[in-house]
């Protein structure tokens, strides 16, 4: 199944995606206010690519691609049919492609549009850094608000900590 947009396509991870993926976790401006858990090997992550289960409701990662180039991914996951809610998380890893182009914005859209439409969801949730002020702002272009703040509920990589924003999006609400 193919996932389009404007500028991305959205699309299932490939075990040759895995060297590209290394790159990115090593980008501190990637990193900076994302949790990456513990560092890994380029092996690790190629093992993690080939062993990935297949996606589910439980769990959609997908690759943003524009030209046949992956340029990072987004995924739903913890989605819970009594709820109706998943909580959504994006990166835009090749730094070419970030901040400024409308990739984020674009795959954002596509990736909640599959949420609401197909996935039938009734909120998508995510968290980000209060400093994040770049992701907070595509957050709110396209239909996210601000619901409540997490005081210094992430740590960054020199161990400061910074308080976190819980934003929603309900169907009907995507921009
Ligand atoms: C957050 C992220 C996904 C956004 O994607 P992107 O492709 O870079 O963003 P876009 O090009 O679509 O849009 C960037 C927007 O932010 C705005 N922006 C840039 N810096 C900003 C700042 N400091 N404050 C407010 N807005 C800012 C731009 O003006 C642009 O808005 P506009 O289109 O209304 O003019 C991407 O920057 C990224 O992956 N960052 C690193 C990882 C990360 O922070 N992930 C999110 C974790 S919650």
């Amino acid at each position: 199944m193919l996932l389009e947009g404007e500028l991305v396509r959205l699309r299932a991870l490939e075990p040759e995606d895995a060297d590209e993926i290394h790159t990115w976790m090593h980008d501190p401006e990637v990193g900076r206010w994302m949790n990456n858990g513990y560092p890994r090997s380029r092996a690790q992550i190629r093992k993690r690519c080939e062993e990935r289960p297949v996606n589910t409701y439980e769990l959609v990662v997908l690759g943003i691609e524009t030209g046949g180039k992956l340029i990072g991914i987004v995924d739903l996951r913890d989605a819970r049919p009594e709820v109706g809610n998943a909580e959504l998380d994006i990166y835009i890893g090749d730094a070419e492609y970030r901040n400024g182009g409308g990739y984020g914005t674009d795959a954002l859209r596509v990736m909640c549009r599959y949420g609401f439409d197909l996935m039938r969801l009734h909120m998508i949730t995510l968290w980000v850094v209060a400093e994040n002020e770049r992701a907070r702002h595509v957050y709110r272009k396209v239909g996210f608000s601000e619901d409540g703040r997490h005081r210094e509920a992430f740590v960054a990589a020199d161990g400061k900590r910074h308080d976190m924003i819980l934003m929603s999006m309900l169907k009907g609400e995507l921009e």
